[in-house]
């Protein structure tokens, strides 16, 4: 799951700014389905909040207490009223339905196994109200991306940011594919100027084939009804850098 990784939940923040397209995309669809929101993984609520803003009954769920934290800060802060809860995706029992589940953000790929995957689907096909979506994206794997994962440590440009308290910080990343079991593990290193690698921490991500997913939905009594590549809604080709699926219960 990368508890060590999202235990910096307000690091995780200044390192992955909020992505407006991603939340204006979920933002719609919570207004197109109307009713109650449950988020999976919602880590610092960065979707989560601004639906709730819009006057939405929310829910987010996530398996680390200092993503909720920082999420019940940030909420407090905008005095927007959402129901955090501390759980694991891949089995969960709310008692109740939503109009709108969604997982945003690769956060379903945290789930390794296939019957993770499947036991989440299922879990999430529960709580599915009638008419209800469940919607989530995650990346298409690039043979060519996966392939150059060599385990040597480099830096991510991209990433870098400034953290109020300390300046400047660097990110490097060290990957290898394991093409077994389809994961990625990594090793995340944060470093600033007088501060070399003060943070150290794990992140193993599954890559989920574009072949498979429907497949595995299935199990879990859910049925792919729309698959885009971005988020202006581009109809998913081979070449897509995403997966963006909007599913119904079958
Ligand atoms: C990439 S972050 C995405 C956070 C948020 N959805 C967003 O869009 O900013 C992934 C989140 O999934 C959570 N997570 C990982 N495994 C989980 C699990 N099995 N159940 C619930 N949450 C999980 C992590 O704690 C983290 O907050």
């Amino acid at each position: 799951m990368g508890r060590k990784f999202y235990s910096h939940a307000r690091l995780y923040d200044l390192m992955f700014p909020d992505r407006g397209p991603a939340t204006e995309f979920y933002r719609a669809q919570a207004a197109s389905q109307g009713g109650s929101v449950l988020e999976l993984g919602c880590g610092t609520g960065r979707k989560l909040i601004p639906i709730a803003a819009d006057g939405r009954q929310c829910v987010g769920m996530d398996l680390s207490e200092e993503m909720l934290a920082e999420a019940r800060r940030k909420a407090a802060a905008r005095r927007v009223d959402v129901q955090w809860t501390h759980g694991d995706m891949s089995e969960f029992d709310l008692g109740r339905t939503f109009d709108l589940v969604f997982i945003a953000a690769n956060s379903l790929l945290h789930l390794h196994d296939a019957e993770s995957l499947v036991a989440c689907f299922q879990s999430v096909r529960k709580h599915l109200a009638p008419g209800g979506r469940f919607v989530f994206d995650v990346f298409n794997p690039s043979p060519r991306l996966l392939s150059e994962a060599d385990g040597v440590r480099r830096t991510r440009q991209s990433l870098s940011f400034v953290d109020p308290e300390r300046g400047e910080v660097r990110v490097d990343v060290a990957e290898v594919y394991d093409a077994a079991a389809q994961v990625t593990r990594g090793t995340w290193y944060l470093s600033a100027a007088t501060d070399l690698d003060f943070v150290v921490a794990p992140l193993e991500i599954r890559s989920i084939f574009p072949q498979e997913l429907p497949l595995l939905l299935s199990l879990g009594g859910l049925r792919l009804i729309d698959r885009f590549g971005d988020w202006s809604r581009t109809p998913f080709t081979g070449g897509a850098a995403l997966q963006l699926c909007v599913c119904q219960a079958e």
